[in-house]
């Protein structure tokens, strides 16, 4: 086989891939873990589930692993600071001191004033390299607080200037059917 492209080529043309951020975070044996994460789309809509990419050395996988549930929390414009401190800015339970969390079926952290999360039960994971992907079947959904999405893209972040001047899709082409 090839050898695979360079890394820093790789991660430089990643750049460009605009992403929504989210929180994703665990719970297990008292503790509370959380980190902000892009690598979070939806797997299968029938049945729901959401796939995420957790780097193996950080402390959210161990808690993902052991808790076998992982909570998607989709940030709004307004809370890149949160994001700041879910990056590395503030380690351990002290991330979760700034705001409002609650749990839902898995007992994992929900962010209240999230645009909105997704509860998941971990039901298949596969270990690539430096990551874990997770396949998770999303047992809740609870909508939080309206608002635009928190965007990140050639390493900054960015928001929607409006939600209500974007160019629609062709009739019958949105992906989601609404
Ligand atoms: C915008 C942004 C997106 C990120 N996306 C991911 C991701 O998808 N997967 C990942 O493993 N780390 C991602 N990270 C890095 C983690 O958030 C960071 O390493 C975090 O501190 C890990 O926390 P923990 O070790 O306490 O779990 C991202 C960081 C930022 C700033």
């Amino acid at each position: 086989m090839d050898k695979p492209v360079d890394i820093v080529q790789f991660k430089l043309g990643m750049r460009s891939l605009a992403h929504a951020v989210s929180i994703v975070t665990a719970a297990q044996g008292g503790h509370r873990y959380g980190m902000a994460a892009t690598a979070v789309c939806s797997a299968t809509a029938e049945p729901p589930t959401v796939l995420v990419c957790l780097n193996r050395t950080s402390a959210t996988h161990g808690g993902v692993t052991r808790s076998k549930a992982f909570c998607v929390n989709v940030l709004r414009a307004e809370d890149s600071d949160l994001c700041n401190l879910f990056s590395g800015a503030q380690a351990g339970d002290g991330r979760f001191k700034s705001r409002e969390w609650s749990k839902l079926a898995t007992g994992s952290p929900v962010l209240l004033d999230a645009l909105v999360s997704f509860d998941c039960q971990v039901i298949k994971k596969m270990v690539h390299g430096s990551h874990t992907i997770f396949l998770g079947q999303v047992e809740q959904v609870l909508f939080g607080k309206k608002g635009r999405p928190l965007l990140y893209a050639e390493g900054q972040y960015s928001k929607l200037a409006s939600m209500a001047h974007g160019e629609p899709l062709p009739e019958g082409l949105d992906y989601w059917g609404f």
